[in-house]
C-alpha cells in the first residue's frame, strides 16, 4: 500500500505523521511545490521512527514521478482561510491547485482511491473527480467526520460524558448550512433530545457549524489541522482495512436523496473499492429541506468553476 499525501502544510504534515505512526501502509510519500520542506518534514518523521516504533517508510519529494503508482491519494494542497473569510472565499485559487493535482494523479496513478480536502470542500472534491475522470466512487471528501467530531467534543463538553459514548451524523455541506443531526444523535444509545433541552442543542450546533472559523479567529494565520488531519486518518484506515465503517463523507449523488450531480456530505461505507454504499436515511421533510438548500449551495459554486 503507497499513500501520497499532496501537500505538506499543517493538515498534510499532521496527517503524515498519523498515517506512520499507525503504520497505515508500507510507503507515505508527502509532495509539494516548495523545494525541500515535503523533503525535510518527511525526513523528521522517519527519523522519528525509532523512538515510535514504525516501520512506515516516509519520503518528501517535488516530483509527482514519486508517487507513482500510489493506491491512496490525499490532497490537502491549497490556501487555507484567514480570518473573516469563507470557504468559498478560497474557490477561485484553489480550483486552479486543485485541478492542477487532479492531472498529475491521472497520470502517475490511475488507479488511486483520492480523498480531497482542500476547499471549498465538496466543490474541489466534485473538480477533482472531473479532472481525473476517476469512478466517483474512488473521489471523495473529508469534512462530515470533522464536522461529526466536532459535534461530539462540544456534547461530551456540555454533558460531562465520555466522548466515546457520542454517536452522532452531520450531513450537508462542509459550510455555514452543514445538517448535523440530533435525532440520530445518541448518548450510549439514549437520544440526546432526551438529555438537553432545544436551545442547548441548538448552540451546540451552532457551534459546530462555527467550529472552522472559531479555530481560524484563534490562529489568525491559519486553520485547523489536528482534527482535520485525524478525520482524514480514520477515513484511510477504513478503506486500508477494509473495515467497511460509515463515516460521513463527501460522495457523488447520483439520484440518492433526490440529488443528482452534486458531491455533498452523506454517511457511506468505505472499504477497499472507495465509497462501498452511500446511505440513505430516513429524514424528515425539515431535515430533507436543510440537505438540498445545503446542496444547492454547493452546486451554485460548482457552476463557477471552469475545467
Ligand atoms: P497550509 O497552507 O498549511 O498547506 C497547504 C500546502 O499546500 C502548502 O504547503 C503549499 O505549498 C501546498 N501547495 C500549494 N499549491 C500546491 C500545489 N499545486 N501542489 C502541491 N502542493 C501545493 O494549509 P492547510 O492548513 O494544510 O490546509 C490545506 C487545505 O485544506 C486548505 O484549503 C484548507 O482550507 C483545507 N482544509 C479542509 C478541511 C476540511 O474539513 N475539508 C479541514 C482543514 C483544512
Ligand atoms: C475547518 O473546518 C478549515 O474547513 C476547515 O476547520
Amino acid at each position: 500500500m503507497k499513500i501520497t499525501v499532496i501537500g505538506a502544510g499543517n493538515v498534510g504534515a499532521t496527517t503524515a505523521c498519523k498515517l506512520v505512526e499507525k503504520e497505515l501502509g508500507n510507503e507515505v510519500v508527502i509532495l509539494d511545490i516548495i523545494e525541500g520542506v515535503p523533503q525535510g518534514k518527511a525526513l523528521d518523521l522517519w527519523e522519528s521512527a525509532p523512538v515510535e516504533g514504525f516501520d512506515t517508510r516516509c519520503t518528501g519529494t517535488n516530483s509527482y514521478a514519486d508517487t507513482a503508482g500510489s493506491d491512496i491519494v490525499v490532497v490537502t494542497a491549497g490556501l487555507p482561510r484567514k480570518p473573516g473569510m469563507s470557504r468559498d472565499d478560497l474557490l477561485e485559487a484553489n480550483a486552479r491547485i486543485v485541478g492542477d493535482v487532479a492531472k498529475n494523479i491521472r497520470k502517475t496513478s490511475p488507479k488511486a482511491i483520492v480523498i480531497v480536502v482542500s476547499n471549498p470542500l465538496d466543490v474541489m472534491t466534485y473538480l477533482m473527480m472531473k479532472v481525473t475522470k476517476f469512478p466517483p466512487k474512488k473521489v471523495f471528501g473529508m469534512a462530515g467526520v470533522l464536522d461529526t467530531a466536532r459535534y461530539r467534543s462540544f456534547i461530551a463538553l456540555e454533558l460531562g460524558v465520555s466522548v466515546r459514548d457520542i454517536s452522532a451524523m452531520v450531513l450537508g455541506g462542509h459550510g455555514d448550512s452543514m445538517v448535523p443531526l440530533p435525532r440520530y444523535t445518541t448518548v450510549s444509545g439514549v437520544p440526546l433530545t432526551e438529555l438537553l433541552d432545544q436551545a442547548a442543542i441548538d448552540r451546540l450546533i451552532q457551534r459546530t457549524r462555527d467550529g472552522g472559523a472559531e479555530i481560524v479567529k484563534l490562529l489568525k494565520t491559519g486553520s485547523a489541522f489536528y482534527a482535520p488531519a485525524a478525520a482524514v486518518v480514520e477515513m484511510v484506515d477504513s478503506v486500508v482495512n477494509n473495515k467497511s465503517r460509515v463515516l460521513p463523507c463527501a460522495c457523488y449523488l447520483d439520484g440518492q436523496y433526490g440529488l443528482k450531480d452534486v458531491y455533498v456530505g452523506v454517511p457511506a461505507r468505505l472499504g477497499c473499492g472507495g465509497v462501498e454504499e452511500v446511505i440513505e436515511l430516513k429524514l424528515s421533510a425539515r431535515e430533507k429541506k436543510a440537505l438540498h438548500s445545503s446542496a444547492e449551495e454547493v452546486k451554485a459554486n460548482i457552476a463557477k468553476l471552469k475545467f
